[in-house]
């Protein structure tokens, strides 16, 4: 039997619109998020591949699974076949572990992707007595089968553009991070629909260098400790991604009243208290929230007076 754990990453550029093989049509930078993770294990089976794991993964999401690992056995002509399983997991504030929901736009497919990947190349390793390739190698090839998994690999800052993803070295490297979680329940447009939705948006025309330029501000915010530009810049860049779902042929979109009402007590705080955190979501109606280290006493106050006091029926998870 073999194991793999592969961690979250949540996009402060967000990957949106691709090409083949899962080509990214602009660059992304994100921040791994380790507490979140996904541990993957195969083992060896008479009959064919198949998922066997506890996830309520449906068929499709299965499917996908069962080729990725068939892509890599095809690499070294492996004839096996494998039993999947994996499980999603999250390490709480006081250190115990917990579960946290697939599809619902906090990047599961990115770190149960790239646990495939790890599992599969030191299954292989083993089996065909082959050496485990590089990690950039089995980033691109975790690529394939979920196109933000190729970040996962870096940790904490990763940049992707085109067919390379690698780590990058930021000043501000450690954050305390939130997400709040709206809603569970698995999205209805997957990421992998959206992508392919955005080609019809006019808002596409342009997004390439929005995500330039954001891309060379928001370095240059974090290296420089700018960290209200640092807001500032994630706040338009994931608007610009609902704006491109929203002006998409057909509409569509994630948000939520209550995602809209954290959001708005997000500016409020920053009103009011010229600091905060930066704010971020992905394809789901879920809040990330980005802190500095010594921001600990202003997230605590947050928290208190203003999200998780006013909205009772949040959870809190602490990455
Ligand atoms: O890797 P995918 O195909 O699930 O796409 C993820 C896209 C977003 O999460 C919405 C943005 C991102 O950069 O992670």
């Amino acid at each position: 039997m073999w194991t793999a754990k592969a961690p979250a990453n949540i996009a402060l550029i967000k990957y949106m619109g691709k090409k083949a093989h899962n080509i990214p049509r602009n660059v992304s930078l994100s921040y791994t998020l380790d507490k979140f993770y996904t541990e993957v294990s195969l083992e060896l089976t008479s009959q064919c591949d198949k998922y066997v794991g506890k996830e309520p993964l449906n068929p499709e999401a299965k499917k996908r699974f069962v080729n990725h690992l068939k892509y890599i056995k095809k690499i070294y002509n492996c004839e096996d076949f494998f039993a999947i399983s994996s499980a999603n997991h999250q390490i709480l504030e006081d250190g115990s572990s917990g579960n946290f929901p697939h599809s619902a736009g906090i990047a599961s497919s990115a770190s149960s992707f790239a646990a495939l990947t790890m599992c599969t190349f030191e299954a292989m390793g083993d089996l065909m007595g082959v050496p485990i390739p590089p990690v950039e190698f089995q980033s691109s090839v975790s690529r394939i089968g979920s196109g933000s998994s190729c970040r996962s690999f870096f940790s904490p800052w990763c940049l992707w553009r085109d067919k390379k993803a690698e780590k990058i070295s930021i000043k501000i490297d450690k954050l305390l991070t939130d997400l709040i979680i709206v809603d569970d329940q698995p999205k209805k447009i997957s990421s992998s629909k959206a992508h392919a939705l955005v080609s019809s948006s006019l808002l596409m025309d342009g997004r390439e260098k929005r995500a330039e330029i954001r891309l060379k501000n928001l370095l240059a915010a974090l290296n420089n400790g700018q960290w209200e530009n640092a807001r500032q810049i994630c706040w338009e860049e994931f608007w610009d991604m609902n704006a491109l779902f929203e002006t998409s042929f057909p509409s569509f979109g994630y948000t939520q009243p209550e995602t809209i009402r954290i959001l708005m007590e997000v500016r409020k705080f920053w009103q009011q208290n010229g600091d905060g955190p930066i704010a971020t979501m992905d394809a789901g109606p879920n809040v990330h929230l980005l802190w500095q280290l010594g921001q600990t006493d202003l997230r605590s106050f947050f928290f208190r007076n203003y999200v998780l006091g006013n909205f009772s029926c949040l959870s809190q998870s602490i990455a």
